[in-house]
């Protein structure tokens, strides 16, 4: 009795007086993981501390996570693309991927993307077999048609994404391209086929200018699909490892290495031939040499690689 009584009266107080000090030393070693963070930006307290902490990594990690991509919708449910990959492979189209044996490393990755209606079958050496995504332009979904077996029929779980302007991709029944995919769709019904929208296009074309202070329309010139699929990939990928794609000053190297334009097609022009006739181009062309510098300047704020040939980046 006379021993439960003082009990309760002091207990109150030592909590308290714990709780006090217990605060200021979490408040003298937050301060001071603070100060250490401040000056070495990356993490853990972020979530505590909000935007402030020059760190958007762990958020943006975890967003990504469960990201939606609203500018890519299914054909013909419109659901947003859901996707998200630690390490993209994307395999280049260029005749560079010849004799160089990625395929295997292309493989290990966690996601392959690859354009158009480039093949894996006969060339497994060099570019790998899995087909995560496939980026394809409007104008390349009827070569896709004349293989559609090959293409929607293996379910390999391959992701199409089809970009194109809105005139090809309208959904009311006057786009031709839009029309084709639904046929597919009703071949192949267990096929994953995804559009670009209308915003997304125009968010590509956003960014060209933003980034060459050119006009796209104006400059006469279309964007290419590696352009697609790079502005697709820093979105949906943690790191970017792109085989085979040239840079900007390539072409104008001493010794460069002659190759067909596309790795599947011997004997067609060689690729900076290609280059410097689109570069050139009054109208209709693509600004490959253009994409190819602004890609540099991205590598420098993404973790985006080059190999084959290997890109240095300042
Ligand atoms: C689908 O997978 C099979 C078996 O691995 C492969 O032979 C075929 O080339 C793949 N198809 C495509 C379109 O990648
Ligand atoms: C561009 O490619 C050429 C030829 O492979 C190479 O010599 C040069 O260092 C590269 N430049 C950059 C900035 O990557």
């Amino acid at each position: 009795m006379s021993c439960s009584d003082p009990l309760p009266l002091l207990y109150p107080v030592f909590q308290r007086k714990s709780v006090i000090v217990m605060s200021l030393i979490v408040a003298v070693s937050v301060f001071v993981a603070a100060v250490h963070y401040t000056e070495k930006p990356y993490v853990l307290l972020q979530p505590f501390f909000g935007q402030s902490f020059s760190n958007r990594w762990v958020f943006s990690r975890l967003q990504h996570r469960f990201k939606s991509h609203s500018g890519y919708v299914s054909v013909p449910k419109q659901e947003p693309l859901k996707l998200y990959c630690d390490l993209c492979s994307i395999v280049s189209s260029s005749g560079q991927m010849l004799g160089r044996e990625a395929g295997s490393a292309i493989d290990q990755s966690s996601c392959v993307l690859r354009m158009n209606n480039a093949p894996t079958k006969g060339f497994e050496e060099d570019v790998g077999r899995r087909t995560t995504v496939r980026v394809v332009s409007h104008t390349s979904v009827p070569l896709l048609l004349q293989k559609q077996q090959y293409f929607f029929g293996q379910a390999n779980g391959t992701i199409y994404i089809i970009w194109g302007p809105l005139r090809n991709m309208r959904q009311d029944g006057k786009g031709i391209v839009y029309n084709m995919l639904r046929q597919v769709i009703e071949n192949y019904p267990q096929a994953k086929i995804f559009v670009t929208t209308e915003e997304r296009m125009n968010y590509c074309d956003k960014v060209f200018k933003e980034e060459t202070g050119k006009d796209r329309i104006q400059s006469g010139s279309y964007l290419s699909t590696g352009w697609f699929t790079l502005v697709l990939a820093m979105d949906m990928c943690r790191d970017i490892h792109i085989y085979g794609m040239i840079n900007e000053t390539y072409c104008r190297t001493d010794g460069y290495r002659k190759v067909p334009y596309h790795y599947y097609e011997a004997g067609s022009r060689d690729e900076c031939a290609e280059y410097l006739l689109h570069e050139g181009a009054p109208y209709g062309g693509h600004r490959f040499i253009t994409e190819k510098s602004v890609f540099a300047k991205w590598a420098k704020s993404h973790a985006i690689q080059f190999s084959h040939p290997a890109w240095a980046i300042s």
